[in-house]
């Protein structure tokens, strides 16, 4: 049985999280849940799955909820650091990180300092401070199990596998509701469109970046840490079908592809059963209905958002952690209606041209490279 501290429960990977859970109850329990805004789901989400405690880092609680936490013997935590305080309790067996944002960051370190395993969708996590986490998760000897389908795609395809047998990482990515759309309209994509996504259904902030290509362009940041290969080892392939979730080309020229339907659920329970396989009865894949798998080089003109991800990557210090904090404020203005689809990538770029750039020396830094980025963007937004 292993005991798991869910942070994100209520968005997309947490409700597909805790599917795998109630399938497997002799296999997983929920020791700890957190929620940012929906207090109310996170109630419902207690009184079903009984934790220890819950975590609420949204700002206002109304007084009534402490008691009827009570009433059901679940201590509710609330406040900014109320993820880092379950994290960093000592009676459960697996953090799975999935909450959306730079916030995932100092809950994944908390659970890092534990010793605690780390399943982990917050991919902002390794794009703002991959360097620190992978340093401190070697010192503290936690692993990282990634539940991004690519990254776990890679992952199944390096079992067994030596790390310099590797020759490069193939990414895949189905290139968005807006592969096919001519550069000149992206500044006419309203909210609506963008958040239709074509194959996946996932939660508001990456399906923006989904559309921008910019969610690439932080999964290519995020193999890069996990898998410790360079920036130039590392391709990009679109692949508007999402069946091939990600390949390793090894030295022999040999290539291993991981295959399935698009469901999160899939990497999800492998991340959690890791390094077992639990037999379940998801939806399986027919061959005969995908008779035609095709493969497009990504148009880094167009999608100025994964370009400016290998920039930064080969940049390093605190670049990405400025890269990732300007996108998630520009993805904020967008989804409110405040500046239009083809500003995001912009935002970001103006964002990384003033940004001075540092050695990351510590979480200090990278936390002052996010507020510097968040406040450039938002007065450029306030200005438009
Ligand atoms: N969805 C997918 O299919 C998918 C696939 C691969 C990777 N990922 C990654 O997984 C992560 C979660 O994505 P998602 O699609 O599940 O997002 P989502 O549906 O928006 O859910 C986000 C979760 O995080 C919580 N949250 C939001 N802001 C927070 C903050 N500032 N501090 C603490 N918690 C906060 C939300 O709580 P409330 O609901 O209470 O506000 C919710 O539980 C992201 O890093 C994403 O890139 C997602």
């Amino acid at each position: 049985m292993k005991r798991l501290c869910l942070l994100g429960a209520t968005g997309s990977i947490g409700r597909s999280s805790l599917d795998i859970v109630r399938r497997f109850p002799e296999a997983f329990h929920i020791q700890y849940l957190s929620a940012h805004r929906n207090i109310k789901r996170l109630f419902e989400l207690a009184q079903q799955f009984r934790p220890q405690a819950v975590a609420y880092s949204g700002r206002n609680v109304a007084d009534e909820w402490f008691g009827e936490f009570r009433r059901i013997g679940v201590e509710l935590l609330v406040g900014r650091d109320a993820l880092e305080a379950i994290a960093a309790q000592p009676d459960y067996d697996m953090l799975v990180n999935a909450v959306v944002g730079a916030a995932g960051l100092r809950p994944t370190l908390a659970a890092i300092q534990n010793g605690k395993p780390v399943a982990l969708a917050n991919k902002e996590t390794l794009v703002c401070a991959g360097e620190l986490v992978m340093r401190q998760a070697a010192e503290h000897g936690s692993q990282i199990i990634p539940i991004d389908s690519e990254h776990s795609a890679l992952w199944q395809c390096l079992v067994g596998e030596e790390r310099d047998a590797i020759e490069r990482l193939i990414l895949t990515a189905s290139g968005g509701p807006f592969r096919e759309l001519a550069a000149a309209d992206f500044r006419h994509v309203t909210v609506e469109q963008a958040l239709q996504h074509p194959n996946w259904n996932m939660g508001r902030k990456i399906t923006i970046d989904s559309a921008t290509l910019m969610n690439k362009g932080l999964e290519v940041i995020e193999a890069y840490w996990l898998f410790g290969v360079e920036a130039d080892r590392i391709s990009v392939l679109i692949h508007p079908q999402s069946i091939i979730h990600s390949m390793v080309e090894f030295i022999d020229g040999s290539i291993k592809a991981q295959l399935g339907l698009p469901d999160m659920r899939v990497p999800i329970q492998y991340a959690l059963s890791y390094p077992d396989r639990l037999a379940n009865d998801l939806p399986r894949m027919d061959f005969r209905k995908y008779s035609q798998l095709t493969f497009f080089e990504p148009d880094l003109q167009k999608f100025r958002a994964l370009k400016l991800a290998f920039d930064v990557l080969r940049a390093g210090g605190t670049a990405p952690a400025v890269l990732n904090a300007a996108n998630e404020e520009a993805v904020h203005a967008f989804l409110s209606h405040r500046i239009r689809f083809d500003q995001i990538p912009m935002l970001v770029e103006d964002a990384l041209h003033h940004h001075p750039g540092n050695p990351v020396a510590d979480l200090e830094t990278v936390l002052a490279a996010d507020q510097w980025a968040r406040k450039f963007v938002r007065q450029h937004v306030e200005q438009e």
